[in-house]
């Protein structure tokens, strides 16, 4: 029996998020003890209502999910129902989850279970970073407690989409994100718009979407966007395939800063690269394993297997 990977998925649960926790919940060696929500695409109460939406879909009701922040720890909320729709799903109407939030925070859910697994979960945070920055608050053994954390955020050599510099998870709270990525990880893995540039969900994968309920799911909650611009960047989905298979891509080791005072850069992620250029430059801060290039192709093949192609 193959040993389970223990994941603890941090999410804004729109339409990249569902399809992320199909794409885990697919994977008989994935135990995903929990899911938490935070402030992003969406209010973490839709978040969470969301994500119970999508583990019953994928057959894994009895996980738990709990709410977390609802704001930023400074910054304004500014919500993307203009892309996930008002409902954060594609405006599918889906039936509403037959199960409910824990009562527990999903801060303090992710603080119990670190404690209670030391060394032993990968937390996949692919929303801001807003609970795991309290979370680290809390607990400042956080970043030795977890064996890792794979983050989907920051454009590091590319645009970004909520500004022509910032990524949308990093520009919703900066400040969290800065806080989380001067942290001293066992290991931490950005899953930038870098490489989730390239993959692209085109409209023949969508069409063959079917023949199973994560796959309905997921063809229904892909619909709006599908619609409307006929292609779908799987942001949320890559990562979650990179922290099961980090082979599909290509790292830069280098420590990563958050612009937090600039006026068009604000929330930007800037590589420091003297580190490549001059080893003994200032060790600024911890690194950071930067996915750089990807096989986009072989992560499409996975997709569609995970999800139930037809053909
Ligand atoms: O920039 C893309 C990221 O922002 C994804 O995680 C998407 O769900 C939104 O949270
Ligand atoms: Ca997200």
């Amino acid at each position: 029996m193959m040993p389970r990977r223990l994941l603890l998925i941090d999410c804004d649960t729109g339409v990249d998020d569902a399809l992320a926790i199909l794409y885990l919940a697919a994977d008989e060696a994935v135990e995903i003890l929990a899911v938490g929500t935070v402030d992003g695409n969406v209010a973490p109460e839709l978040g969470a209502e969301n994500s119970l939406r999508a583990l019953e879909a994928a057959g894994r009701p009895s996980v738990p999910v709990a709410i977390g922040a609802g704001a930023p720890l400074l910054q304004e909320s500014r919500h993307a129902e203009h892309f996930h729709g008002e409902d954060g799903l594609g405006d599918a109407h889906l039936a509403p989850a037959k199960s409910r939030p824990t009562q527990e925070g999903a801060v303090e859910q992710m603080v119990r279970l670190a404690r209670a697994h030391p060394g032993e979960i990968s937390l996949l945070a692919i929303g801001p970073l807003t609970n795991v920055a309290l979370a680290l608050m809390v607990e400042p053994r956080l970043p030795r407690l977890l064996a890792e954390v794979v983050i989907m955020g920051g454009a590091v050599a590319c645009p970004g989409n909520q500004s022509p510099w910032a990524e949308f998870n990093i520009a919703h709270d900066p400040e969290a994100a800065e806080i989380v990525l001067r942290a001293s990880w066992r290991r931490c893995t950005l899953v930038g718009l870098d490489v989730t540039g390239q993959a692209i969900l085109e409209p023949a994968d969508h069409q063959r979407l079917g023949g199973s309920a994560p796959a309905e799911f997921a063809s229904r909650i892909l619909q709006q966007q599908m619609g409307a611009n006929r292609r779908f960047e799987l942001c949320d989905p890559l990562a979650a395939a990179i922290l099961l298979d980090p082979s599909l891509a290509t790292y830069q080791e280098l420590p990563v800063s958050v612009d937090l005072d600039g006026l068009h850069t604000r929330g930007a992620t800037i590589a420091d690269r003297r580190i490549t250029l001059a080893p003994t430059a200032p060790e600024t801060r911890p690194k950071v394993a930067i996915a750089m290039s990807v096989d986009a192709a072989r992560f499409l093949f996975e997709f569609a297997n995970r999800l139930g192609s037809s053909g």
